[in-house]
């Protein structure tokens, strides 16, 4: 198996969404083993992190666990599990996990047991506290979910925190009992031989011990943010004082050496502090090699020529000599690429993502240009939807099931899948891009070919070439071995850039045909991105 620092990208499965093997409309662990072939080789990638798969009620789809040990049986069982970890590992692509450690589903064993009564031994798992004095709620804060925070408990009269849904209760961290058990969650996981864990929403596992009230955010206006969790700036309910010393006690120092780890961590203005150190916290406070926070500052860039090259340049700047960048620009809970810049300048991400160094993360679908999925009033199944309707805050659109191919429901089942797909699927599908060799698809594989073969791509030295030009961003990535130099041309205008007048080994542009090159000088089409290799 190769090497963590090897591994070329990792590929997020949404498990519901990806291929349902025994038609049932939902995904399956078996659904990914049957896919592997096309992951390994139909596409590139050589690392898979799935979203939960663990037992669950499903109000948050996986993201409310009710017993951390099992698989929920509508994605199989854990055998199915091991023969997915052999089957990848077989192809030499890592398996990685997702992991839940600041909420159970309220239908756990363990909240059950704190629940029914103040004096069962896991009265203190969870984070309870007495209503004031007028009955309402022990403090201000608001759910991520939309309303309080607090849900009131009849059989023990007090309140419980749920930072995300009221199913959602958050477990008490602050507890060593809770943090043992959840370090024994992972290292079940691990000893299976999971090669690494995505760590879920992290920050709210530490939280204000006195539980003081948020202030309100005075520059929040809700007839331009429909978020009303923004009301608040969030200054005690996450990101408090214990939080790293946490999560270098869970990432158990010592053991498994050979995995990885990466936090969800989203850029925040409320901490008031720079982004570069805010993600800087989770490279040097937790001294582990592979253990990164994600770096997702590229799904809230405004498109421009500056705004990403800023975004890169700064970010590059900031990373000490082993911290490894984990770009991602789309996930579950965002929408799509293809659909907040279209599909064109979706392949313009797409190369800024796979030609810097580091550990890049692709949404499944993305490879094809898939777009947010249309969901009528009745198909809305998403809890945040639910609970705040109409805000364009859902997210079933970026979760609706891979595009396979031109049979009924895309090829992913053959009953109707829990969220639909899309009526047309000309030209959207793996089976209709497979062998277009303009295709998005073939663009990612291409590119996914070049980073998989020049080690430069993956963990080279990153260095700025385009002297600020307000129109292409441009720089080159090199280690012994090799050099590639990639320009990407945010306008809408065909430009030039001039290359040094040499030989180079390979070569891409984003439209899937060679770079246009002239002498000295190679020509971009608007939002074209070409790169080199020499
Ligand atoms: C993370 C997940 C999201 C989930 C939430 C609560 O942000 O990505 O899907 O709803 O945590 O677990």
């Amino acid at each position: 198996m190769a090497l963590w620092k090897d591994v070329n990208a990792i590929y997020q499965i949404y498990p519901r969404s990806f291929k349902d093997s025994n038609n049932d409309g939902v995904g399956d662990i078996q659904g990914v083993i049957d896919k592997l072939d096309y992951l390994k080789s139909g596409l590139g990638v050589d690392a898979i992190w799935l979203s939960p798969f663990y037992k669950s009620p499903m109000v948050d789809f996986g993201y409310d666990i009710s017993d951390y040990y099992e698989v929920d049986p509508v994605f199989g069982n854990l055998d199915d599990y091991r023969r997915l970890l052999r089957e990848a590992h077989a192809r030499d692509i890592k398996v990685m996990a997702d992991f839940v450690p600041n909420h159970t589903s309220d239908q756990h064993e363990w909240f059950q047991e704190s629940r029914s009564s103040r004096q069962n031994p896991k009265k203190d798992w969870y984070v309870w506290r007495d209503p004031k004095p007028d009955g309402t709620p022990p403090n201000n804060w608001l759910s991520v979910f939309g309303g309080s925070a607090w849900e009131l408990d009849q059989t023990r009269g007090q309140y419980y925190l749920h930072s995300f849904s009221s199913y959602q209760p958050d477990l008490n961290w602050e507890n060593p009992l809770v943090r043992s058990a959840m370090h024994d969650v992972m290292a079940f996981w691990l000893a299976l031989g999971t090669d690494g864990i995505r760590l879920d929403a992290v920050r709210w596992i530490s939280k204000d011990i006195l539980l003081r009230d948020n202030p309100p955010n005075p520059n929040y206006d809700s007839t331009k943010d429909s978020n009303p969790y923004h009301s608040q700036i969030q200054a005690y309910s996450y990101f408090g004082p214990r939080l790293f010393e946490y999560l270098q006690d869970l990432l158990m120092e010592g053991e498994f050496q050979d995995r990885a780890f990466i936090f969800e961590d989203y850029p925040d203005a409320d901490l008031q502090i720079d982004p570069h150190v805010q993600r800087g916290f989770f490279y040097t406070q937790i001294n582990r090699q592979e253990a990164m926070p994600f770096n997702f500052e590229g799904m809230s860039t405004e498109w421009g020529t500056d705004n990403f090259r800023n975004f890169v340049d700064d970010f590059q700047q900031s990373l000490r000599g082993n911290d490894v960048a984990v770009y991602c620009f789309g996930n579950h809970d965002k929408p799509r690429i293809a659909t907040k810049y279209g599909p064109e300048k979706s392949r313009l991400i797409a190369m800024l993502q796979l030609t810097l160094p580091g550990l890049p993360v692709i949404y499944y679908g993305d490879e094809l240009a898939m777009v947010n999925g249309t969901i009528t009033p009745d198909r809305v199944v998403d809890p945040f939807e639910k609970q705040v309707p109409n805000a364009g805050l859902g997210r079933d659109p970026s979760r609706t099931p891979m595009q396979w191919s031109d049979e009924p429901h895309a090829g992913f089942s053959m009953v109707e899948p829990w969220l639909p797909v899309p009526q047309d699927l000309a030209g959207k599908t793996v089976s209709s891009q497979e062998n277009d060799k303009t295709s998005t698809l073939s663009v990612y594989r291409r590119l996914l070919s070049l980073r998989h073969d020049y080690s430069c791509l993956r963990r080279g030295k990153y260095q700025k070439a385009d002297g600020n030009d307000d129109k292409i961003f441009a720089y080159i990535c090199h280690d012994k071995m090799a050099e590639s130099l990639t320009v990407l041309n945010f306008s809408d205008f065909e430009v030039e850039y001039k290359i040094e007048d040499r030989e180079y080994t390979r070569s891409l542009s984003t439209t899937g045909d060679e770079p246009r090159v002239d002498h000295d000088t190679v020509k971009l089409g608007p939002y074209e991105g070409v790169v080199f290799i020499r």
